[in-house]
């Protein structure tokens, strides 16, 4: 058995700018979702697939995601004093669900430099990196979780998109893995490659599980595409040492980092909400006869 992976790397450190203006001086990681703001939802799911040692990779703009998971004793005593107990309970559980630690990343200089800041904290140790921006229901991190803990290499979570759309992500070749569902091993990955270049039409989406031999091909890697320091590329180094394993998936991803995808997960999370979902239901049947949508 590998050893096992115990911590996860949240890069938030971007600039952000799909999300203008709002973006500007509050983090694309801090948008609401409900009520809760998107890190929220990545750290539960990090704490769900058992990962209970957290590093954010934040930057000097975005104190408000520090301040979001520490203690806030006035907030807590006016609470309590009201009779809110349970509301007191919440703001308190958010400083205790996970050891949450920060880093920060000087400069946007791409995600795999983001994620090299993770080096001293996460050590020789296997790791998993969850996008700060991108929300994923359903046990996608557990199968990957799993899936290294069976062959003991790095995971890459891969999906299918439409053909013209694969120029906006990584994308990955790979070859079902005999009698491991879900399991593909990937034999090429390019960062955004042209529609006519591109592999295949499996794009990696926002959930890696490495072994920390990432971090010396991140030190070695050039910026690429965009300028920017490539995970992809670092990861397309680290194919010429180690197995890549690919674990695919159909649906539950929100990269809420892009306007369209955002408003979809708020609408997905309302209807899943007991305390809201009736209403909610409601408002958009009668937002679709009004504007006669269907
Ligand atoms: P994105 O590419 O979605 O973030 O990176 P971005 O660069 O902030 O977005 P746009 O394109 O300008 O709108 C995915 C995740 O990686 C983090 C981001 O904060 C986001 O959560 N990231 C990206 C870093 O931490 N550092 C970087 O240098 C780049």
């Amino acid at each position: 058995m590998p050893a096992p992976v115990r911590k996860a790397v949240i890069p938030a450190a971007g600039l952000g700018t799909r999300f203008l203006p709002f973006s500007k001086a509050v983090p694309k990681e801090m948008l609401p979702v409900v009520d809760r703001p998107v890190i929220q939802y990545v750290i539960e799911e990090a704490v769900e697939a058992g990962l209970d040692d957290i590093l954010i990779i934040t930057s000097r703009h975005k104190k408000v995601m520090e301040d979001h998971f520490d203690r806030h004793p006035e907030l807590e005593a006016a609470l309590e004093a009201k009779g809110k107990t349970a509301e007191a309970e919440m703001v308190k559980d958010l400083s205790s669900m996970a050891k949450i630690h920060f880093v920060r990343q000087g400069e946007a200089l791409g995600l795999g430099h983001a994620i090299g800041m993770a080096r001293e904290h996460v050590g020789d140790e296997p790791f998993a990196v969850l996008l700060g921006d991108d929300i994923m229901r359903g046990p996608v991190l557990q199968g990957m979780v799993d899936t290294y803990n069976e062959h003991g290499s790095s995971v890459v979570a891969l999906m299918e998109v439409e053909p013209e759309n694969i120029s906006n992500y990584g994308c990955a070749a790979a070859a079902p893995v005999d009698g491991a569902a879900n399991t593909v091993k990937i034999s090429e990955l390019v960062e955004k490659p042209d529609v006519e270049d591109a592999p295949s039409n499996l794009a990696v989406m926002g959930r890696y599980l490495f072994t920390p031999t990432i971090f010396e091909e991140i030190a070695a890697t050039k910026p690429g595409v965009g300028g920017e320091i490539q995970i992809t590329d670092a990861m397309a180094s680290l194919m010429g040492r180690e197995d890549m394993l690919g674990f695919t998936f159909t649906e539950g991803r929100y990269d809420s980092g892009k306007k369209i995808d955002y408003l979809r997960a708020v609408v997905d999370m309302a209807l899943q909400r007991e305390d809201l979902a009736e209403e909610f239901r409601q408002i958009l049947i009668d937002t679709v006869k009004r504007e006669g949508l269907v």
